[in-house]
């Protein structure tokens, strides 16, 4: 493609600011996507050059879509895509554009917008859209008279705050003077459901109001090149069960696996860093017990969705039956006449919302609410099941055709019953002749820099650890020469230090330089590894002042929030920072992909 243009025209090279803009933009796509931008290039270039639809220079901003996408675990980025896609097929201008490469100045003059954003943690950002949904929802934020916007957010309803930031940024984009064109979506975990026919709406919206005329038949190039993946989230791969251990000592308290999977014949390919979705399948006791409290019958057909299978079928694969959610709540106080558990979800009470929430499951609710309940309303009220993700904890490069699993096994006593989770019970229990339903989710975010002289420093306690063992792997199979440093953390030494071995054998060839643990239950005070962190203080300071990148991964409730404080403190005492200064620095590192989070 380049030698065509190069005869026709020249190679015009771009330059400075053009060229880190294109990378900040071309930064975190996948082949396929940067494969469809070449085309889409390429096609705007021939038409510029016979004169054709497109006028060479770019669209003012007044006359295109942009469409804007924040994302952690790539359903966003998704959906934006496939809407860009339809609009420009439908013969829009559009800017497809991920929240961290847009330029916060270009805010002010923008018209058409439409975003589409997930929350995170405690109805927070997801990190590639931080600074720029600081900025929107800041007082640096400009008037924007001239904006017409659309926000679809990304939640899951068994969260407290439901698609928090998408609904903070569709407020405040009519505060500051925008007109909206669709109203606020909020997609569950059925993202495609809400999605789909919001797509649809904001786009004709979009349409009328850039004045586009009926759709135009656009080139074939134009159009997204599918996923080559010959397995994906709705066609998954079941890949079949090679070891599956428990990693942790019988009287540890709880049962962490080391799960390997094989990907043979699947032509799977993923990267380190990526994650494994799995569709889990309800534990076999659990729907006894759901089918007994409710006292129906498991063998009972059910039709729904076009579908009809045995009531037991749609209970142990179909339905949702581990998490609660809002709109399951409405519908138990409203089938058992319970206002009081109705009032639970009034907006002044939100934190009885959320200690319900964290509190019980499903089967907790039925138990105190009872009421009659028929099978059909039973399946048409509960959430679809959705898989779960793991971060991938092997090196493709080490392991060939498998993929292997660190899983923390759900099943706990509460209310004086056992509970499971779904996909970790799922998962910790799979035999030597089981398959289960996978599929690869990229994480484009999370990777190893480019330049494998730069060394890495990774912060994963507990299961956190998974994908640096996948990071480690990686560098001695290519033999990257910059540094690795890893700090782990678990209860006890003596019961869940997760692959010991593998790591003292590290540390022996020289593809781990540095080690730090901490133990939370070994002595008399708990330490974590914030506290060493601050200890090695001076030394990470250096390691990034040298251009290291940082990664942690693992619980976001607490652990990401303390390594986080514990970062801006080594800034502050050996970097001569201010708080201020310290955290901004942090922001600067994320926003540039030199600190990475894959927490959860
Ligand atoms: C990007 C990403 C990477 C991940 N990587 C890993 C990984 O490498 N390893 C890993 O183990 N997990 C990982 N997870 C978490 C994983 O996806 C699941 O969320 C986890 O395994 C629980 O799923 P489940 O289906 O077993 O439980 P669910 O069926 O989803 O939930 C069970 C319910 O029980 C509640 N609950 C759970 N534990 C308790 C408890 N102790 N006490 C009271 N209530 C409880 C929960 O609130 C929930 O309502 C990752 C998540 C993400 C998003
Ligand atoms: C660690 C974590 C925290 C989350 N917190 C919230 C939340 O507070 N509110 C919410 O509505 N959804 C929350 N979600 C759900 C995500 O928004 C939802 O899964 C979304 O589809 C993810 O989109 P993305 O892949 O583009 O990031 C959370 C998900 C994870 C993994």
């Amino acid at each position: 493609m380049n030698a065509v243009v190069a005869t026709q025209t020249g190679l015009a090279s771009l330059d400075g600011d053009k060229l880190s803009a294109l990378e900040r933009l071309a930064d975190g796509l996948g082949p396929a996507e940067l494969y469809w931008i070449a085309a889409w290039s390429a096609a705007r270039a021939e038409r510029a050059q016979r004169g054709g639809v497109l006028p060479p220079t770019a669209k003012a901003v007044g006359d295109r879509l942009t469409v804007l996408y924040g994302s952690q675990t790539g359903q966003a980025k998704r959906i934006a895509t496939q809407l860009a896609a339809r609009a420009e097929a439908t013969g829009l201008s559009v800017r497809l554009v991920r929240a961290d490469g847009y330029a916060q100045r270009d805010l002010a003059k923008e018209t058409h917008l439409v975003v589409v954003i997930s929350t995170q943690g405690d109805a927070e950002p997801p990190d590639d859209a931080r600074g720029l949904v600081e900025f929107i929802l800041g007082k640096r934020a400009p008037k924007l008279p001239g904006l017409r916007y659309s926000v679809l957010g990304l939640g899951d309803s068994s969260y407290p705050q439901f698609c928090a930031i998408g609904r903070q940024l569709d407020e405040r984009f009519a505060e500051l003077g925008g007109t909206r064109l669709a109203p606020l979506g909020e997609a569950d975990v059925d993202v495609d459901a809400v999605a789909g026919p919001w797509s649809e709406r904001a786009l004709e919206q979009a349409r009328q109001a850039l004045g586009a005329s009926t759709p135009v038949a656009r080139v074939a190039t134009l159009q997204p090149v599918p996923s080559r993946a010959s397995h994906t989230r709705e066609r998954p791969f079941a890949a079949s069960v090679l070891d599956n251990q428990a990693i942790v000592a019988r009287d540890a308290g709880r049962d962490i696996r080391h799960v390997e999977l094989s990907l043979e014949g699947s032509s799977l390919h993923y990267e380190p860093g990526d994650a494994l979705g799995v569709w889990p399948e309800n534990p076999a006791a659990l729907v006894d017990q759901w089918l007994s409290v409710l006292k129906l019958d498991g063998e009972q057909p059910v039709r729904h969705d076009g579908k009809e299978l045995p009531l037991r079928r749609w209970l142990s694969h179909e339905r949702e039956l581990t998490r609660l959610s809002r709109p399951l709540i409405a519908a138990v106080a409203d089938a058992s006449g319970d206002s009081e558990l109705a009032n639970v979800l009034r907006s002044d009470q939100a934190s009885r919302l959320a200690t319900l929430l964290a509190d019980q499951q499903p089967i907790d609710l039925w138990r105190q609410h009872p009421a009659a309940w028929s099978a059909e309303e039973l399946v048409s009220t509960l959430r679809p099941q959705t898989p779960r993700l793991y971060s991938i904890a092997s090196s493709q490069k080490a392991v060939g055709d498998e993929v292997h699993l660190t899983g923390a096994v759900v099943d706990y006593l509460a209310h004086g019953e056992r509970h499971w989770g779904a996909a970790s019970s799922f998962i910790g229990g799979a035999g030597d002749d089981q398959r289960l339903p996978v599929f690869i989710e990229e994480n484009e975010p999370f990777r190893l820099p480019k330049d494998a002289s730069r060394d890495v420093i990774m912060i994963g306690p507990g299961t956190g650890v998974a994908p640096f063992r996948a990071f480690v792997q990686e560098r001695r199979e290519t033999g990257a020469d910059g540094r690795n440093w890893l700090f782990f953390g678990n209860r006890q030494f003596p019961r869940d230090f997760l692959y010991q071995i593998e790591w003292q054998a590290a540390l022996r060839d020289g593809s781990l330089d540095r080690l730090d643990l901490a133990f939370s239950r070994d002595g008399d005070a708990k330490v974590y590894v914030q506290q060493r962190i601050r200890e090695q203080g001076r030394e990470l300071y250096a390691w990034l002042q040298d251009g290291a990148h940082l990664y942690v991964c693992g619980d976001a409730n607490q652990m990401a929030k303390d390594v986080h404080a514990a970062l801006v403190d080594v800034a502050v005492t050996h970097g001569g920072q201010s708080h201020e200064q310290a955290r901004e620095w942090l922001s600067a590192l994320l926003q540039q992909g030199r600190y990475a989070r894959d927490v959860y």
